[in-house]
């Protein structure tokens, strides 16, 4: 019979006793989630990452009709590229911001934009009741955001464009969830009605882009 390997068994012992040590030394030793603070509120996350990068790539590839002609606007030079790929990543990781837990709404308190809005207390519980909808919406922003960053790497603007289609739904579909649920729309104008005579006969409304 082979004799047991005692400088092993040493070395293994020694490991053990070190990790059990270790967390017997710490029993406070914090665990990783806790690592994880959210200190922006939801509203400044929209604002300075979510918004902000959303919109830097849709203006990337706007498309502008004018009396002269359409004018497609798409990014051109590695730097024009690297600063809309740049976006594509805020959005990304913003997406994911949005699944951490705990986070506040506002700094302040905020009243209903409009009728069928959600004040900020509205915002909170119905997210607080309805976690695991507003994660899902934040994977589809993030899976999204994710296409467009393919479509950027692939330097490709047409895919781009189709991308932003779906981002927009993708923004809207949790506005409509969690901020504005019964939000009404109003009607659009008739022929005839006066208010689409003006914007016919107003010569900047012939201006229209993609967003
Ligand atoms: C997972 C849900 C969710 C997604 C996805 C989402 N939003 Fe929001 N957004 C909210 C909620 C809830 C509010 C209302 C509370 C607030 O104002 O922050 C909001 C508010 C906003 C506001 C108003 C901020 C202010 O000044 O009060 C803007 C602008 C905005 N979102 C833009 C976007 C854009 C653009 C996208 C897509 C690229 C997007 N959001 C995607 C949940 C979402």
């Amino acid at each position: 019979m082979q004799r047991p390997n005692y400088l092993a068994i040493l070395v293994t012992t020694g490991a053990l006793l070190a990790l059990s040590g270790c967390s017997a030394r710490n029993p406070q030793a914090p665990r990783l989630e806790s690592a994880i603070q959210p200190v922006a509120t939801l509203q400044e996350l929209m604002q300075t990452e979510v918004d902000a990068s959303a919109d830097s790539i849709w203006d990337a590839v706007e498309t502008t009709t004018t009396r002269s002609g359409v004018e497609e606007k798409q990014p051109r030079t590695a730097e024009q590229w690297q600063g809309v790929r740049r976006n594509a990543i805020i959005l990304i990781e913003a997406a994911n911001l949005l699944a951490v837990a705990g986070r506040r709404i506002a700094a302040t308190p905020f009243p209903a934009e409009a009728v069928g809005a959600l004040d900020s207390a509205e915002i909170e519980q119905q997210i607080a009741g309805n976690r695991v909808a507003f994660n899902q919406y934040a994977v589809t922003l993030r899976e999204t955001a994710r296409t467009m960053l393919a479509a950027i790497d692939a330097k490709d603007p047409k895919a781009l464009v189709i991308a932003g289609g779906v981002l927009d739904e993708a923004c809207e579909s949790c506005h409509l969830a969690f901020w504005y649920p019964k939000q009404v729309i109003p009607s659009y104008p008739k022929q005839g009605d006066p208010r689409l005579q003006k914007i016919l006969t107003n010569p900047t409304a012939t201006q229209a882009s993609e967003h």
